[in-house]
Order: C-alpha cells, then sequence, then structure tokens
C-alpha cells in the first residue's frame, strides 16, 4: 500500500505488508515518544484535529504525535462549539478545514460520517472512531500492542487465542481489532457478552470467511487458555436509553480474584480505556493495576509511536525523521 496522501478510514485498507510497513515506522519513532530525540521533520505542517464526540486518548495522543514530528495543531473539540450544529454539511466542513491542514484527524458519533467527510476534503483525512463502526487507529495500536507482549512472552500474533469481553456490539475497537486479526493465521476468538450484546454478525463473517476458530457465549466460565484478555467497556452513549445501558453495567468485571480463576498466568490483559471505574461498572478492577501483565497503559503509550507513523507515512517522511532530528536537553523522565 502506498499511504502518501491516502486518507486512513477503515482497517479494510490494510493488508499484513501494510501492517508490517506501519509497525516498522512505529518502532523507529521510539526515541522521539521517549523524548531522547527530537524531530522536526514536520516543521510547518499542519494537523486539523477535529472532535466531534468526546475523548482523552485519541485525541491527545493524535495532537502529541504531529507535535513530536515537529507540526502544529489546531482543534477544535464537541458538536455544539462548531459550524455543524448550525446546520453546516460535512463536506462544507472538510472543504473549509482542508484549507487550513495538511492532513485532518477526526471522531464522529454517527456511522460512516468520517468517510463522507473525507469526500470533501482536499488532504489526507485519519478516522479517529466514527460512532460503533470503526477505530482503525486503535485497532493498530493494539495490533501493534499484541505483537510486542507476544514477542516479549515468546510468541507471535499467528496462532493466538484472544477473548473479547463486554459490549461487542457498540465498542468499534473490537470490531476494527477483529478484522485485522482475520488477516493473520490460526487465531482463535473467544467472544463472551450479553446476548443481546454480541459480536455483530457482518464481523463474525470475516472472522469465519477467514477460516478461523470461533466460539461466541454469554457466559465466563471455566479455564479460557487465551493468550489475550480484551475488556471493553458497555458504551453507555450508543444506547436509547441510560436505563437500557445498566442493565449491563457490572455484568462483566475483571479483577484479581476473576483473573486468577479463569485465565493463565501468562494472559495479558488490555482495554482500550476508558475503563468505567464506578463502583457499579468496574470492568477492569483497580486491584490489577500493579500485575505484570496489564497492558492498557503501553497500550495507551504505543498509540503515539502508531499515530506518529501514520502521520510520516501519510505525508511521504517515513525516511526522513532521522534526517531532521537532534538531542534533547531537558529531563525526560522514563517513558514507555
Ligand atoms: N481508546 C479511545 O478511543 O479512548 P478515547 O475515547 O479517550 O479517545
Amino acid at each position: 500500500m502506498n499511504f502518501k496522501g491516502q486518507h486512513i478510514l477503515s482497517v479494510n485498507q490494510f493488508d499484513r505488508d501494510s501492517i508490517q510497513a506501519i509497525f516498522d515506522v512505529a518502532d523507529k519513532m521510539t526515541p522521539y515518544a521517549l523524548r531522547q530525540k527530537r524531530t522536526t521533520v514536520l516543521d510547518g505542517a499542519i494537523l486539523g484535529n477535529l472532535f466531534f464526540e468526546a475523548s482523552t486518548r485519541t485525541r491527545v495522543s493524535f495532537g502529541t504525535a504531529f507535535n513530536l514530528l515537529g507540526g502544529e495543531v489546531r482543534e477544535t473539540t464537541g458538536m455544539s462549539s462548531s459550524a455543524l450544529a448550525k446546520g453546516e454539511s460535512l463536506f462544507d466542513t472538510a472543504r473549509v478545514l482542508s484549507g487550513y491542514s495538511d492532513i485532518i484527524t477526526m471522531r464522529h458519533p454517527q456511522s460512516g460520517s468520517v468517510s463522507e467527510f473525507a469526500e470533501g476534503s482536499r488532504v489526507p483525512v485519519i478516522n479517529g472512531g466514527d460512532g460503533a463502526n470503526e477505530h482503525p487507529t486503535q485497532a493498530l495500536l493494539d495490533l501493534y500492542t499484541i505483537s510486542k507482549e507476544q514477542q516479549y512472552h515468546g510468541g507471535q500474533i499467528d496462532g493466538i487465542h484472544i477473548a473479547m469481553i463486554g459490549d461487542l456490539k457498540y465498542g468499534r475497537t473490537v470490531h476494527s481489532l477483529s478484522k485485522l486479526l482475520s488477516l493473520f493465521k490460526n487465531v482463535r476468538f473467544t467472544l463472551i457478552s450479553p446476548k443481546e450484546l454480541a459480536m455483530p454478525e457482518a464481523i463474525l463473517q470475516v472472522i469465519r470467511d477467514a477460516g478461523h476458530s470461533v466460539k461466541v457465549t454469554d457466559q465466563l466460565e471455566g479455564s479460557v487458555d487465551a493468550d489475550i484478555c480484551y475488556q471493553t467497556r458497555i458504551q453507555e452513549e450508543r444506547f436509547e436509553t441510560q436505563a437500557e445501558a445498566d442493565k449491563y453495567r457490572g455484568k462483566f468485571r475483571l479483577n484479581q480474584t476473576i483473573y486468577t480463576k479463569h485465565f493463565q498466568s501468562k494472559t495479558v490483559i488490555m482495554h482500550p480505556l476508558p475503563r468505567d471505574s464506578r463502583a457499579d461498572a468496574n470492568e477492569l478492577d483497580n486491584d490489577l493495576n500493579l500485575h505484570p501483565n496489564l497492558a492498557i497503559f503501553r497500550q495507551a503509550d504505543n498509540g503515539v509511536l502508531v499515530r506518529m507513523a501514520l502521520f510520516a507515512l501519510t505525508l511521504g517522511v517515513e525516511n526522513l525523521v532521522s534526517k531532521y532530528d537532534r538531542d534533547v536537553h531537558w529531563y525526560s523522565s522514563k517513558r514507555l
């Protein structure tokens, strides 16, 4: 895949070679994310970072990644503070903002909205999450994390067993990640959710068409010999009513006791975050915070590397990053 000038809208765009190309560039971004070096390869470039739905990680890590490459970030956050609230179309918004930016990242609550926006854009657009549809950069950073965690345990992505737990209907990260994992060999999926929040049939079809084994269940029971336990939050913002979402809160909790009972001592715990830490939800308990297999913060850190790689590739500077680098002089604490 030639990334230069391309939109990144869906994981359907990727094959194994293009994923490897992203991961190779992400690896090279480590000294910059660690603040051991700085680069000005994107000096003068402007990112339009448009978030029409709540976000902490994706919005800030897109901005951080662009800054770490030497570029500048212009942001708008929230629907009500944008002209979309006055009835402006996504096409017009894209046409205008692409005149102000070299690349645009966008999150929006409606499925398909980022692709619609991209049709009006004159610069590359990267999908930061569109409704319950896709979250391609999260899936890439999740897969990058799985690769690194598997390497640590002497394994690889091919042949892994992943247990996905929680809201698999509305959780866009599990949709995108399932599609990416389907590109690999002999993956086992154990999908655990309330029946009403099961993985959509279209995603199951992708998994099955690729020849992988998939078990769908509404119970976490027995011993699950998973390499990865991928926990998710009930996506309450996608339900018709709060009361409907509340029916599922706290349904599948993971804490030290449940982890020890059902998983292997080497099972890596992942979660796209945010986790809902309120007492009646608490899907991933704080008593696992210091567990060495808890990869959730490594996952979030990896988001910067992967997003730096995507910016470098789509703007065609992936081979120039080190040419424009220098040492840093300020105190830089241990990161990653
Ligand atoms: N994982 C993720 O998308 O987090 P944010 O909603 O904070 O961006």
